[in-house]
């Protein structure tokens, strides 16, 4: 299927990835351009919101890019305004900046546990803050948050406190904007990936191979374990997050909201 997204503008905020090959929101912007929206790409990194951007153009797909920290206020309507000055509407809005963060409540530091709700939570309620009054004129949106199943399971192993706390609130972030704003054509739901093999978990991987003595070895286990801990015996990937993102922003959802979608391979219902 082809056209699913005709004439629609989409902002994909975290658009770029933090680090070479495909992200979550690397795939969902190229995905959406695939099927015809005008994306605007923003990403913390200028020149990481632009690498997509010149993926989307190569295939002849319409897209313009932005840098934008998605945690400041000033930006984010920054950002809004931009995108109404170039294409006059937004139709679909896709949350996708994230950063981990490792321990538990006690090794954690208070400045990491504010950064992390900064970037994990507040940035989703700045966008939903500075859209749905652009949506609500045009009668019509749809939000979706990248949440994660951190936000529902939190597995014996490495200590994950605020990234889990973080990420419960964007479920209650989603459930509470697609209450408010059913009646007003506005749709919002949630993604929970699991464990997607993405550029920020070679980030983490080499991060915690590097406190070890065989660093090689030490990043092959990392990702070897989170390989074998999915049902499929595979990690999934930015394209697997992007398809479900794809779904919700299209009409085909249109009587699905306040929806928290898992896409995992089936890791929960084992855990
Ligand atoms: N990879 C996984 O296994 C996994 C699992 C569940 C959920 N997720 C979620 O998916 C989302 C994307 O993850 P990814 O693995 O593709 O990561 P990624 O780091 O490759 O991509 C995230 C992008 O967001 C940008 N970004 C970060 N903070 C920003 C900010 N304040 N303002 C603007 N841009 C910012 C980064 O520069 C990067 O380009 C995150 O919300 C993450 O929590 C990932």
């Amino acid at each position: 299927m082809a056209d699913r997204l005709k004439d629609k503008v989409a902002i994909v905020v975290g658009a770029g990835s933090s680090g070479p090959g495909w992200g979550n929101g690397k795939c969902t912007a190229v995905t959406f351009a695939r099927e015809g929206a005008r994306v605007m790409c923003v990403d913390r990194h200028r020149a990481a919101a632009e690498e997509t951007v010149a993926l989307i153009e190569k295939e002849g797909g319409q897209a313009f890019g932005f840098a934008a920290d998605a945690s400041k206020n000033a930006d984010v309507k920054a950002m809004v305004d931009a995108c109404l000055a170039k294409w006059g509407r937004v139709d679909i809005l896709d949350n996708n900046v994230g950063i981990g963060s490792t321990g538990g409540p006690v090794e954690l530091s208070e400045e990491e546990w504010h950064l992390v709700f900064d970037v994990n939570v507040k940035s989703f309620y700045l966008t939903a803050k500075h859209v749905l009054p652009v949506m609500e004129k045009q009668g019509k949106g749809t939000i979706i948050n990248v949440s994660s199943i951190a936000s529902i399971r939190s597995p014996k192993g490495v200590a994950y406190v605020a990234y889990n706390a973080s990420k419960g609130a964007v479920n209650g972030l989603t459930l509470a904007i697609a209450s408010q704003y059913a009646e007003k054509g506005i749709r919002c739901n949630a993604i929970l990936p699991g464990l997607m093999h993405t550029p920020m978990i070679d980030f983490l991987a080499e991060q915690y191979a590097k406190h070890e003595k065989d660093h090689n070895q030490a990043y092959d286990k990392m990702i070897a374990i989170r390989n074998r801990a999915s049902p499929t015996g595979k990690m999934g990937t930015g394209w697997d997050t992007a398809n479900a993102a794809l779904f919700l922003a299209s009409d085909e959802a249109a009587y699905v909201n306040g929806h928290l979608l898992v896409v995992d391979g089936g890791i929960t219902v084992r855990a």
